[in-house]
């Protein structure tokens, strides 16, 4: 949530900062602003909007300077104001902060430097602190000291970009629960909360921990603790590239994205199965053989798509390695005290590695001393830094707003993961080598299902006017109805519900009418005559049908008013193709209503707020 990038260096500023905020908008894009410093004095922007409207004014009122501070705004205190808009100053004047998180005690502070006369501009908790240090600066102490002093009175969580001009040159910044991370460049250097800001202009980075505190110039940077102990920065190569964070020939971030399944699966089981002895490897997890035949519970811990991808892996889990497995809302499991036996495996799931809900989901459960797993896209990120072990998804940069590849991506994952922990339990090598065959297969046939794009962008036209929608279907792909039901609710706007099939008679059918479409997802599966049954009970209810089916089957064109057929597999593996269509429909029917499919109002990429 929010974006941060900061630059020091020989080039102007504001145009670098100014493409890094559009890298950055999918973090946040409510209102934005940068401050350069040029001879000692600040040149600050700030706008309403979007980082187009930033440009706009800064086109009129260009901001010079080599070194500066950007930030784009998912707001939390305060409306979209330019006024609430960062950057914010201090009482003087002379000191300029951006800031992602939230300041808890902000009130409090706020009182305090008011009775001592500070006046406030904003309704912002980043004001507060951006006074808080500014009450500490004295001329002539590092400004590095000025912000320890500072945060030491903090209680909430930052990654925050400081500058005084008064020491022209420098930048320093520091976290806690905030991702921020360093950009090494050559006589240039950057600060960044997200390395695809930055990725333009070097891949050398340094991930920085919570109360760390980092003081950046052109030349060099020093890391210390919020205790001024000094630390060893470990500079990492980023894996992706610029290229790789851009649209490509496709006209949004989202299709990008969907298109790019094929290959992201592929990526996610590329060096990970193992045909000799018909099992994955997944080499990251840290846990010995024992260890891992030892776990006799899972529970997977995640937030939005992410426990869509944990649903359908209790499915999986239990069928394939009969380890009781549950899935949580992070939000829930962190505060609920459950009850957690000693074998009991904690698993993550996130994309970006920094939801605030899963990773205190994931704190809570070290605290209890249980051994802790991700499966995390963002290499470097919080979760992936504090968990015992895990997986990468290797699924590149996910810019779109909703989750798509990402979600696959978590999907191919669990089912190696289910696939190894079966192996050592009671899953025969027939079967494994079975499921892991068809795994690779299902890149080529994601691409067939893609292949229809511009047939269901017809269909969405056909049901793009519709205020509510039901999304239907049972077992493994009732969590893909979750997802369905999500996908089009977030970018579209449309009310939508997912449902287990056979629950829909205990009170969704009363939403039936010919308005309501239901989408049914019925593969010829073990299930499909029961959730045919289902439709039936639709369509006597002048419900309109979309159906999610097995090519070849030829009884769901008679029953459906409208059928998307995906190429056969097997059960366990049907959520990967099940869910293809549902985010391409849902893509087409936002297109089709005039929504910013990338930028979906009220929601940012990362959630880092409760
Ligand atoms: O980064 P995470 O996977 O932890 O994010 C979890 C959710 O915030 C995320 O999946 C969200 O629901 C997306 N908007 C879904 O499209």
């Amino acid at each position: 949530m929010c974006g941060i990038v900061a630059y020091v260096g020989r080039k102007p500023a504001q145009n670098v900062l100014l493409e890094g905020l559009r890298r950055l908008e999918y973090r946040g894009y409510d209102s934005s602003g940068i401050c350069t410093v040029d001879q000692n004095h600040f040149e600050l922007r700030k706008k309403t909007g979007r980082i187009n409207d930033l440009a706009t004014l800064l086109r009129t009122q260009p901001a010079r300077g080599m070194i500066g501070i950007g930030h784009t705004r998912w707001a939390t205190h305060g409306a979209p104001t330019d006024a609430n808009a960062h950057p914010h100053l201090d009482q003087s004047g002379k000191l300029v902060l951006v800031h992602n998180g939230v300041i808890e005690n902000y009130q409090q502070l706020k009182e305090r430097l008011a009775a001592k006369g500070h006046k406030f501009l904003s309704q912002t908790d980043t004001e507060v602190l951006a006074h808080l240090i500014g009450e500490h600066y004295q001329p002539g102490i590092p400004l590095a000291d000025a912000v320890r002093h500072a945060l030491k009175e903090v209680i909430g969580t930052y990654g925050i970009a400081v500058m005084h001009a008064d020491q022209p040159g420098i930048i320093v910044g520091a976290r806690r629960g905030s991702p921020l991370l360093i950009g090494v460049g050559r006589n240039e250097n950057f600060l960044a909360s997200d390395v695809s800001a930055i990725v333009a202009h070097t891949r050398r980075v340094v991930y920085l921990n919570d109360f760390e505190v980092v003081t950046l110039t052109a030349d060099d940077f020093q890391v210390s603790t919020l205790e001024a102990a000094s630390v060893s920065p470990q500079v990492k190569e980023v894996e992706f590239s610029a290229e790789d964070a851009d649209k490509g020939k496709f006209p949004h971030y989202m299709l990008k994205e969907i298109f790019e399944q094929p290959h992201v699966v592929q990526n996610a089981f590329r060096g990970r199965i193992s045909h000799e002895e018909s099992t994955a490897k997944l080499g990251g997890l840290n846990l010995s053989p024992a260890e891992l035949r030892a776990v006799d519970r899972i529970v997977f811990v995640s937030c939005g798509t992410a426990l869509h991808a944990g649903m359908v892996g209790e499915y999986l889990m239990e069928e394939l390695a009969r380890i009781p497995t549950e899935w949580e809302y992070a939000s829930e499991f962190r505060y609920r005290n459950a009850p957690v036996e000693k074998h009991t495996l904690v698993f993550a799931i996130s994309q970006s590695g920094e939801t605030i809900d899963t990773l205190a989901a994931i704190r809570e459960s070290r605290r209890k001393g249980h051994k802790t797993l991700a499966i995390v896209n963002v290499v470097g990120s919080t979760i992936a830094r504090e968990v015992d072990g895990g997986t990468y998804m290797h699924a590149g940069p996910e810019i779109g707003v909703a989750a798509t590849k990402t979600f696959t991506s978590q999907l191919t994952i669990m089912v190696l993961l289910s696939v190894l922990m079966g192996r050592m339990r009671h899953l025969a090598s027939t079967r494994g080598e079975e499921i892991l065959e068809e795994l690779e297969h299902i890149p080529a046939k994601m691409e067939r299902i893609l292949t229809q794009n511009d047939a269901i962008a017809k269909l969405a036209k056909k049901y793009s006017d519709a205020s509510s929608f039901l999304f239907l279907a049972r077992q493994h792909n009732y969590p893909v109805a979750l997802e369905g039901a999500l996908k089009l609710k977030e970018i579209s706007y449309i009310h939508a519900e997912g449902y287990p099939a056979a629950e829909m008679k205990h009170g969704p059918i009363a939403l039936i009418e010919p308005r309501t479409p239901s989408v049914f997802i019925c593969p010829k599966n073990s299930v499909y005559e029961k959730t045919m049954a289902n439709i039936e009970e639709v369509k006597a209810r002048k419900g309109p049908v979309i159906a999610i089916a097995t090519e070849g089957d030829t009884e769901i064109a008679g029953k459906a008013d409208d059928v998307i057929y995906i190429p056969e597999t097997l059960e366990i593996l049907e959520p990967l193709l099940t869910v293809v269509p549902l985010q391409v429909l849902s893509y087409h029917i936002a297109l089709q209503r005039g929504c910013d499919v990338d930028k979906p109002r009220n929601l940012a990429k990362s959630v880092t707020v409760e």
